[in-house]
């Protein structure tokens, strides 16, 4: 019998797994390549007849690197910097080798089974009420999307509320259910204006969130609780980047209502040191979700009492896979300690920017930093900004992202990447200066 391909290639595609990154951090972040260059450096077809996965390797490096932007270079401070931790990795690699479909729970008793635990766990490291029903869907937009279709089951109702600063995926799960959507004011530092949510009797959902996608604002989810109780309306936080944060009781305060809400998304592949994808859901309000997405046909009924637990009935998928593989290697290997030290290591290092920008004549900071995200600008137009940012990222040196805050372009540094340094900060910092100096 001819050698599995694990053993005879699988020692090489983990050395270029390690030695990447050991040195990812000398590549460029963003990526180099022109759009189209990757496409036209490949075969325009599979080959006839299989090729040795050391090829396959050999292009990974030489054809595909180039155009990689690596998400795991300690300079990556864009969007929201994420990690894929080591023990996670390995986790990927078991998952795929088991290739369970959860599609019920005897298709997949570990994985459906082990799914709960690791949601029981997270929730407990975050303070999170117990006896919470928790799953894993692909990403918060689809997590949104669930939880708004639970929220509709059981109001009956067909809008959905969220500041102007909530996350994209809210109107964009309010446009795909043809659901009405409103939006609300925010306060001058960027939080939902409770004074503004209006008449909730029709609404079927509002959604707050935890630490925004541009400034990491924090909405006021207790009074937005008090208004959903009393209008009988499903309360969804988003709480996909800042809910990790948790982890450390210093943060909790963020969370204050949350406890009232009717579900909940915290993003593990945001600051959780989970490989993408693995958003976890979870829900005082099982019956509901389960009312909304049970539909199970003749073919997949079994007599097995178990079956209840099917996760496929609480979300939009059939076909689940292992994604609480990788979380349950983070919680094992890391520990409540490990997570709350590279949340801590994250905040201390954003406040550090934040302390030099604040100093500098000629730079302001554009937003309060509850987190590990720093919004600044250089003085100026708003064009100057944008080249700014243009001229910093096609260095190679780092990666940031821009949001519009008060109508005006600002630039953000987030901090998450778990190689990041102080180093790293430092040469941010400098990257930043120098441009600067060169854009008028
Ligand atoms: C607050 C918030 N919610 C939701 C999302 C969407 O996350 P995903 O890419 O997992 O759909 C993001 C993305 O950054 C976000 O910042």
């Amino acid at each position: 019998m001819a050698e599995s391909p694990l053993r005879t290639d699988g020692p090489a595609a983990l050395e270029w797994a390690a030695s990447y990154l050991e040195r990812v951090g000398d590549l460029p972040v963003l990526a180099q390549d022109k759009p189209g260059a990757i496409r036209a450096a490949l075969p325009a077809a599979a080959p006839e007849n299989g090729e040795p996965f050391s090829d396959l390797l050999r292009d990974l490096e030489d054809v595909l690197l180039p155009g990689v932007t690596h998400w795991q270079h300690p300079r990556y401070f864009g969007y929201f910097a994420t990690s894929a931790s080591e023990p996670a990795i390995l986790a990927e690699l078991l998952a795929a080798t088991l290739n369970s479909v959860a599609i019920l729970w005897r298709t997949a008793p570990a994985s459906t089974e082990l799914e709960g635990v690791v949601l029981d766990w997270t929730a407990q490291l975050l303070g999170l009420p117990t006896g919470w029903h928790g799953h894993i869907e692909d990403t918060a937009s689809t997590s949104t999307l669930a939880a708004i279709i639970a929220g509709r089951e059981a109001t009956g109702r067909d809008l959905v509320v969220c500041s102007e600063q909530a996350h994209a995926s809210v109107e964009k799960a309010a446009r795909m259910l043809g659901m009405r959507l409103r939006k609300v004011g925010c306060d001058d530092e960027f939080r939902m204006r409770v004074d503004e949510l209006g008449d909730l009797s029709e609404a079927a959902v509002v959604v707050a969130t935890v630490g925004t996608t541009a400034s990491t604002s924090v909405d006021p989810v207790s009074a937005v609780a008090d208004a959903c109780a009393e209008a009988g309306t499903w309360l969804h936080v988003d709480a996909a980047y800042a809910g990790t944060a948790m982890v450390c009781p210093e943060f909790r305060w963020a969370f204050d209502g949350v406890d009232r809400a009717d579900s909940l998304v915290v993003n593990a592949h945001k600051w959780m040191l989970t490989p993408v994808d693995c958003s976890l859901l979870w829900t005082r309000r099982p019956a509901d979700f389960r009312a909304a997405f049970s539909l199970v046909p003749e073919y997949l009924r079994t007599p097995d009492a178990e079956d209840a637990l099917s996760l496929s009935e609480y979300g939009p998928a059939l076909g689940r896979r292992f994604r609480s593989l990788k979380l349950w290697a983070v919680l094992r290997c890391f520990g409540r300690s490990g997570l709350q030290a590279h949340i801590r290591s994250g905040v201390r290092l954003a406040e550090l920017f934040e302390g030099w920008v604040a100093a500098e004549p000629g730079w302001e900071l554009c937003a309060p930093r509850p987190f590990s995200v720093v919004c600044f600008r250089v003085s100026g137009s708003d064009e100057r900004n944008r080249e700014l940012l243009e001229r910093v990222n096609a260095s190679g040196e780092i990666f940031i992202s821009h949001a519009v805050l008060n109508d005006r372009y600002v630039l953000r540094l987030a901090v998450g990447q778990m190689s990041t340094t102080q180093a790293s900060v430092e040469l941010a910092w400098e990257v930043l200066r120098d441009a600067a100096a060169a854009v008028s």
